[in-house]
């Protein structure tokens, strides 16, 4: 299938106007909150050496920060007393601007201290080896950020090296049995983005680290996606296949072919007359 797709990850502006619609669409964020609030607190107890008077945490890929402030707070709730420093890594400029205007709206009498870091993992590492300096981690996230990485099992052995005694990694992605495994196991060779999520669990199996998998339900409304021309059904196709545009360039067998592939189970199922599509979540928890 030939074609003229370009990724649309590729493009920071296009990109954050579908995925702001994703988040409006989905519950993708109260999924993650329910997981902060039931599951964290037991996940953060152990983090942290004996002893000391502070944590040190890693945001990578961290957008504009309202899922980490609210680990944050977890993690200040089960350590009360200790300070927290925390290190972001986000590439988008616009998506650290919009952290730090809500640091300075949270972080007001938290003991809590940033520093950022306007790149990709990728640079992030590099800066470090070339320093031959590495801070340690007592909890490093990477939330919905594994498919943008040049390599899935570079970038998870690299931050799982920085987690501290008794540190923990957590990794956010679609679940297994979800729609968007579904869709990529099916058509993700024709899309422009590697499909290097699907293999994570096997990067973990290979590292034979210690790792735990909670799953929880999470839906995106699609409905608009099968309405011919609408703005918002293009832009939630674009983030689903990380295609730019998708509806215009893609091939015309690809999308016939994408589009009803999505309306059914294991995409999607009706409900109430929608169309939903299943956006389960994993949630992953690495041990050191
Ligand atoms: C889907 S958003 C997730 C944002 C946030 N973690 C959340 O769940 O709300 C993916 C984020 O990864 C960032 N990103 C893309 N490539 C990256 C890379 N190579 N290293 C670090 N972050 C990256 C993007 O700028 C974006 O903010």
């Amino acid at each position: 299938m030939e074609s003229s797709m370009k990724a649309l990850s590729s493009d920071f502006g296009l990109y954050f106007k579908s995925f702001n619609l994703f988040i409006e669409r989905s519950t993708e964020h109260q999924c993650m909150e329910k997981f902060i609030d039931e599951n964290l607190p037991d996940v953060v107890t152990s983090i942290g050496k004996k002893g000391v008077s502070s944590l040190n945490v890693l945001g990578v890929g961290s957008g504009s920060g309202e899922i980490d402030f609210e680990i944050l707070g977890k993690i200040q709730s089960k350590h009360p007393g200790l300070s927290i420093h925390n290190e972001v890594v986000e590439p988008n400029p616009n998506q650290i601007t919009k952290y730090k205007d809500l640091a300075k709206e949270k972080a007001q009498g938290l003991n809590i201290s940033f520093t950022w870091n306007q790149m990709r993992s990728e640079e992030y590492e590099k800066q470090n080896k070339e320093r031959k300096e590495s801070r340690k981690f007592d909890f490093i996230h990477m939330i919905q950020m594994l498919y943008f990485v040049q390599s899935v099992p570079d970038t998870i052995k690299y931050f799982h090296s920085l987690l501290e005694t008794n540190g923990k990694l957590l990794i956010i992605q679609p679940s297994g049995d979800g729609g968007c495994h579904s869709l990529w196991n099916k058509a993700g060779s024709y899309f422009p983005t590697k499909s290097g999520f699907l293999g994570v669990q096997k990067v973990l199996d290979e590292m034979r680290v210690k790792y735990q998998i909670y799953e929880l339900p999470s839906d995106m409304d699609i409905t608009e996606c099968f309405i011919e021309g609408n703005e918002n059904g293009e832009r939630l196709l674009d983030f689903i296949t990380d295609v730019a545009d998708f509806g215009k360039t893609a091939p015309p067998d690809l999308k016939a072919e994408v589009l009803r592939y999505l309306r059914h189970p294991p995409c999607s199922r009706v409900e109430n007359e929608k169309i939903i599509f299943n956006n389960d979540l994993y949630f992953i928890v690495v041990d050191n």
